[in-house]
């Protein structure tokens, strides 16, 4: 296998991919951030897209968006609804700041439009539940936006548990973090509660939470002790040192650093850390821990969607304590991000299933939002996720 390995790392990408290009897929945008530029790049690729719409509230920004972008005759709108309205679309990228992601994809659902939606989720359990329940009262597909999903390294965390080589899985430790990292990369929509809504746990820590859950099945939570702090983001220092404006300081209204400790239905205890800034280099690799073995996933400089060295299963061979290394899986399909829009759009063209599901998703937004109320409360709580 390692050999193969090698022999790969020197291939081109050889994946033949077969596309049904006499059904062309009506795309539209909303949303023409950061985000929706990696979106368009990946759409752009795809021989049965058509890009017909695009949506922003910012007069201007989707039009200078798709020019930029080498798109013309576009129509351009100044906000999700009417851009629905006048549309008929096959599918829309939901590429709003947090706070506008439930009204976005349920106006979309209850339109009849199958919904990519980037992630978090939501910001809080009871917006998961109006989408979710949007979802299905309309039939249409929803699918996350979780790339790291598609990468072969997450893969093997799952092939891993699902082979029973750990046993019974009964203790869980995720997340990581970044010494210094809070994202400002074109304003502040990431750092204020008015467009976030959650920070270092909306921006990476569902990642690092789905790696896990998705991996054993999403159990459900059933308590949720968590811990929010912003020492870092409310400081004017930080912002003097990353040269960015101090006044950063007064406008961070979410957390830079979570914690939890999260009781899972099958009696598997999560603890989870995520931090935008800390003094730290990492709160800790991710750790499976199982009956007949654990796994232990380097941490990376979080988050680029894959592990930060080889993974290591620590089992027992004949009762000695043995270490099998698992060596980093490389990824030669045309990327996560290609891959994580191409199955959906795969998905809507073939009747599939979502491939990445709301109904496991609720589960990774309810820790989150039990994380968000258990802090402001100062003990834990109980989840509980109304039937949908
Ligand atoms: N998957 C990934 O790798 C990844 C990476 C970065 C960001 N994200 C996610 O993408 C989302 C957007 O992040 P971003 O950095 O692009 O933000 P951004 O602030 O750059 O862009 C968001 C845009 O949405 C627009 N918008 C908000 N509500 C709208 C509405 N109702 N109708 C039309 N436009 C609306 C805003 O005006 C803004 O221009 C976030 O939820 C973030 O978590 C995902």
């Amino acid at each position: 296998m390692a050999e193969k390995n090698i022999l790969d790392a020197f291939k081109e990408d050889q994946t033949v991919e077969k596309i049904d290009t006499t059904r062309k897929l009506k795309v539209g945008i909303i949303g023409c951030g950061w985000i929706a530029d990696a979106h368009i790049s990946e759409y752009k690729r795809m021989d049965d897209v058509e890009i017909v719409a695009g949506a922003d509230l910012i007069p201007g920004k989707a039009e200078a968006f798709f020019k930029k972008n080498g798109l013309e005759g576009i129509r351009c709108y100044p906000d999700h609804k009417s851009m629905l309205d006048s549309e008929e679309l096959d599918a829309v990228s939901v590429c709003t700041y947090n706070r506008t992601h439930a009204e976005c994809t349920i106006y979309a659902l209850k339109k009849g439009v199958n919904v990519l939606l980037e992630k978090p989720m939501s910001v809080t359990l009871e917006e998961a539940v109006e989408i979710c329940r949007a979802e299905k009262e309309s039939g249409k597909l929803l699918s996350i936006g979780f790339q790291p999903r598609f990468d072969p390294n997450m893969k093997m965390i799952k092939k891993i548990v699902e082979s029973g080589e750990l046993g019974d899985i009964y203790y869980i430790q995720t997340g990581g973090g970044r010494r210094r990292g809070i994202p400002t990369p074109f304003g502040t929509s990431f750092i204020e509660d008015k467009t976030a809504g959650v920070g270092a746990m909306g921006d990476i820590g569902c990642y690092s939470l789905d790696m896990v859950l998705n991996a054993i099945g999403y159990p459900k939570p059933l308590t949720v002790t968590g811990y929010t702090s912003a020492h870092f983001g409310q400081n004017p220092g930080y912002w003097k040192a990353e040269n960015k404006p101090t006044e950063y300081a007064d406008l961070f209204t979410v957390e830079d650093f979570a914690a939890g400790f999260v009781r899972l239905e099958g009696g598997i205890m999560l603890d989870f850390r995520i931090a935008w800034a800390m003094h730290l280099d990492t709160p800790g690799d991710t750790i499976i821990m199982g009956t007949k073995g654990s796994l232990r996933i380097p941490s990376t400089e979080c988050w680029n969607g894959s592990v930060g060295g080889a993974m290591k299963i620590y089992h027992e061979v004949c009762g000695e304590g043995v270490i099998t290394e698992i060596p980093i899986l490389h990824d030669h399909s045309r990327g996560c991000f290609y891959n994580k829009i191409r199955s959906f759009l795969n998905a809507i063209k073939e009747g599939g299933s979502s491939p990445v599901p709301s109904s496991q998703i609720i589960i990774n937004q309810a820790i989150i939002d039990g994380i968000v109320k258990s802090a402001k409360l100062g003990h834990e709580i109980t989840v509980e996720i109304p039937e949908i």
